[in-house]
């Protein structure tokens, strides 16, 4: 058993805000299944939303917020993040990330559902900047140890005991060392999950591979509640390309003026569609302007719709969207001459593991931050840029507390180690490749941007054929990386059906056609796990 003061399952935005708050005071393991840059925060493009500029307010970023989230968020944790973004960009600053500046202050870019400019970014790679200053601070920290190539496989919790006391008290991880093949006991006095959202539970998304719902699918198998899993967030603009599949194109694009327009060829070819879908047209929050892609690419047999900025300056076009630009134009587009190819894809996970404003969640010694957790922040549909200020202020948040209670974190008592029973290596990779691949594909055509009753029903039949055979074959052979991310897969995507199918009207991210309207109370969805 090796034991820290602190474990992190996660060295995304979230983790590692974390690690660097509590490495003022103690030991800190950070666990990451493959690269440290593997996870999300690395390929964000737009930025972060921060009040920073005169004329805006914390009440307008809250107010959008809100309106964006359909109502559904808790406002008390909307005002503490809101509230804190200017800190939380102020310490970036402070480790090195580069925000773009302009006449001595940071440039401010404009997404979708925003009342005001109030984007800070580095171009149009602001996660990659971020995602290198947070592991440089890392690595400098000498109570910070980063440990990537690790995939935890579960949580240990008092079910693990060697002296069989029950609890549900959470001691820290079992994880699979991808170099020696070994699953070894990580244990500590807290540990935080940090784990990213669930993008690759669909066929088309444009998270990293990694984005399996792990950290999740761990915490509801540990007993932990599970919230607004039904919220699976729809980006309106990835590139449409036959080789390259999750490729985003940033909202800013339509920030600084790029239009959506139906392609050649078909009636009304050429022109704008959004005015007639919203009077915010292209900057409409991204549930309506998923769905108004969706509708026009249905109902005119499209592959695609075009995303078109060439009529500004190119330089301008060069000089806001560089990595854009050049990605593009390895693949044959100029964007400063022609449009952009685009459909929607899955792109961000709002429900999660419950937490409160300190990022605890129901079990003791457990914490969860970021995309893996719900707060209470995004409601029923996140506001752009508002995900990764949520990881740096809840990140911090959550170290402070475990810090302020220190004295209550008690020691870990003797665990037991990995049963090694299981020895016989799968000789049928294939199952695994295949399940996944039917899993991605049915969450995609029955639990997509629009549901019914009927191919929820589907789902739910699907997921539970599934889940008994992907459980038969994890007790059976020796576990793998893949096998690690299908089994939380599954669980994951039979929390987003279990949880659509809960939900009995429209609102948001979830558009049901049985039930279109929205009822006047919101409320969460709250699965409790049999303990
Ligand atoms: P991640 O950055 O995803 O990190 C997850 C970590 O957990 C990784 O280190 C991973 O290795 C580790 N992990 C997962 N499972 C295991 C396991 N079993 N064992 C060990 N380690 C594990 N948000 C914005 O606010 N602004 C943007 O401009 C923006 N642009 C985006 C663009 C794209 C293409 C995408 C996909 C997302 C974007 N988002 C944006 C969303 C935002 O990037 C993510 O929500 C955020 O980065 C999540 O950070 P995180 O720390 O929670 O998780
Ligand atoms: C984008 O740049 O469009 C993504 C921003 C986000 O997901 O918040």
């Amino acid at each position: 058993m090796i034991q820290h003061d602190v474990l992190i399952i996660g060295s995304g935005a979230a983790g590692l805000t974390a690690a660097l708050v509590l490495a003022e005071r103690c030991k800190v393991l950070v666990l990451a299944k493959g690269a440290l840059d593997g996870g999300s925060t690395a390929w964000a493009q737009g930025g972060i939303a921060a009040v920073l500029d005169e004329g805006d307010t914390f009440e307008d970023h809250i107010r959008d917020t809100m309106i964006a989230g359909g109502g559904l968020n808790r406002r008390e944790t909307v005002e503490f993040v809101v509230e804190h973004a200017p800190e939380a960009i102020r310490r970036l600053a402070e480790i090195g990330v580069p925000f773009n500046a302009e006449a001595g202050a940071l440039h401010l870019t404009r997404e979708g559902g925003h009342s005001h400019r109030r984007i800070v970014h580095v171009d149009d790679a602001t996660g990659f900047a971020v995602q290198k200053a947070l592991i440089a601070a890392a690595k400098a920290h000498p109570n910070i140890t980063l440990k990537p190539d690790m995939v935890v496989v579960d949580l240990v919790t008092d079910r693990h005991r060697g002296d069989g006391k029950p609890g549900n008290r959470v001691w820290g991880v079992y994880a699979l060392d991808q170099s020696t093949g070994r699953v070894g006991c990580f244990s500590a006095r807290a540990t935080i999950l940090a784990t990213g959202g669930a993008g690759r539970t669909y066929l088309f998304s444009t998270a990293p591979r990694g984005a399996t719902g792990d950290g999740i699918a761990m915490a509801w198998r540990a007993g932990a509640r599970v919230s607004n899993m039904e919220f699976m967030q729809f980006h309106p603009t990835c590139l449409y390309n036959l080789e390259v599949k999750n490729f985003l194109i940033t909202e800013a694009v339509r920030g600084e003026g790029g239009h959506l327009k139906l392609p050649p060829g078909v009636p009304g070819g050429g022109e704008r569609f959004m005015p007639r879908f919203d009077p915010r047209e292209e900057l409409a929050p991204r549930d309506i302007v998923a769905r108004a892609i969706d509708h026009e690419i249905k109902r005119l047999g499209l592959d695609y719709v075009h995303l078109d900025i060439s009529h500004k300056d190119p330089e301008f076009v060069r000089g806001h969207f560089p990595n854009i630009y050049e990605r593009l134009l390895g693949l044959g587009i100029d964007m400063t001459k022609e449009p952009i190819p685009v459909v929607p894809a899955q792109h961000y996970t709002c429900g999660g593991v419950l937490i409160d404003l300190n990022g605890r969640t129901d079990l003791p010694g457990l914490y969860a931050v970021g995309e893996c957790s719900e707060s209470g922040l995004h409601g029923a549909n996140r506001l752009a840029s508002n995900s990764l200020l949520e990881c740096f202020v809840f990140g911090d948040a959550a170290a402070r507390d475990i810090l302020a209670r220190w004295d209550q974190f008690e020691a870990p008592p003797k665990l037991r180690a990995w049963d090694e029973s299981r020895v016989t290596d799968s000789d049928e990779e294939v199952v695994i490749k295949q399940n996944w691949t039917e899993l991605r594909r049915f969450m995609w055509n029955y639990v997509g941007i629009v549901r019914t009753n009927k191919r929820l029903e589907r789902a739910a039949h699907r997921i539970k054929l599934l889940r008994n055979e992907v459980a038969e074959y994890y007790q059976h052979f020796r576990v793998s990386a893949d096998l690690i991310e299908l089994r939380n897969l599954v669980d994951t995507a039979s929390l987003i059906i279990k949880s659509a199918r809960a939900r009995r009207e429209s609102r948001g991210l979830h558009f049901n056609q049985d039930y279109p309207e929205t009822q006047p109370a919101a409320r969460d969805t709250i699965l409790v796990p049999d303990r």
